[in-house]
């Protein structure tokens, strides 16, 4: 089969290991920069090129958008499944994914476990907001904040209040949600290729942080997830669409609660930590759900 990768960077670990496992498996495969791809739309069809030339007849593209670029990334994308390419996450789902508001409302409506979570826009209804969640401490959180950088744990509602007052004149985009002290600083990423689980690590916080990300310092280990874990981190990514997710869970006594759903999730530090061929698997699946949907088409036709 044809694969791309849509990726803007060849020597990233995860772009160099999708491509060498699509060649392992016998496919050929070319790395695209999604920011060089334009297109032709037009109520006759859809084209696209790439350095002048086009681009045609691939079977599979494998999405690894970063969050900069999610708006011109998925419309290249979606040009690409008009074209008829298979991607295992489509861009409406990848969209869905990196709107954190609208990604928690849509699990927490599957019954999803989640910690609870606040937001508002107007200043005068922040203590009210405050008030709806309920005491501290409580764990505020940049929309657009990553590896673990906007993330912020306030003891007393005063200082909730001080950070969110900050925020706002900022012009950031928060939550707000309750802090679940038994998750000890750990999460858990549970690597979901199709309907599973291929991999899970476990990152623990270092001394003295609530947070476990690996850019503050967290270490990483490979772990197997419990049934309820994989289960839930199944049903997370399905909710969403996605077919290849990186589900963070913090375990909680009311059972395994989600952080995020990570559609572009690494592969460095779970194939590290697990010893799994992750980008093996996630050439497997595309290449099976374009088998599958090949079949049905032909099937539909005759
Ligand atoms: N409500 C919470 N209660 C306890 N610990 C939390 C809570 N939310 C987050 N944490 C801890 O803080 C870490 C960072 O939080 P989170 O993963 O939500 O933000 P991020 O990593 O910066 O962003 P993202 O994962 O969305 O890219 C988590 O991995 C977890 O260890
Ligand atoms: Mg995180």
């Amino acid at each position: 089969m044809k694969f791309a990768i849509l990726s803007r960077n060849t020597k990233l670990y995860s772009t160099r290991r999708l491509v060498e496992a699509a060649r392992e498996h016998g496919h050929s495969v070319r790395t695209l920069d999604p920011l060089r791809c334009y297109m032709h739309i037009s109520s006759d069809g859809f084209a696209m090129r790439y350095k002048s030339r086009p681009i045609s007849g691939y079977h599979v593209v494998i999405p690894r958008i970063g969050a900069s670029v999610t708006r011109y990334g998925s419309a290249v994308l979606r040009q690409f499944e008009l074209m008829g390419t298979l991607s295992p996450n489509p861009s409406d789902a990848i969209l869905r994914a990196r709107d954190k508001l609208r990604s928690h409302q849509m699990l927490a409506a599957h019954g999803i476990g989640m910690p609870v979570t606040v937001f508002g826009d107007n200043p005068d209804d922040t203590a009210d907001l405050l008030a709806m969640l309920g005491p501290p401490p409580h764990v505020i959180k940049l929309n657009e904040g990553t590896q673990g950088a906007g993330v912020m744990l306030t003891e007393k509602v005063s200082a909730s209040r001080g950070v969110i007052e900050a925020l706002r004149g900022l012009y950031a985009q928060f939550l707000v949600q309750e802090f679940i002290p038994e998750a000890k600083g750990a999460d858990l990423r549970c690597f979901v290729v199709g309907s599973k689980v291929v991999a899970a690590m476990k990152r623990q916080a270092p001394m003295g942080d609530f947070r476990s990300n690996l850019h503050r310092g967290g270490s990483a280990k490979g772990v197997k997830a419990t049934l309820a874990e994989q289960e839930v981190a199944i049903r997370a990514a399905r909710v969403l669409g996605l077919g290849v997710a990186g589900v963070d869970l913090i375990r909680s006594r009311r059972g395994p609660l989600v952080l995020e759903v990570n559609a572009s999730p690494g592969l460095e530090g779970i194939e590290d930590a697990s010893g799994v061929d992750v980008a093996g698997e996630i050439i497997t699946y595309a290449a099976k759900r374009h088998k599958l949907r090949a079949a049905k088409r032909l099937a539909a036709k005759g």
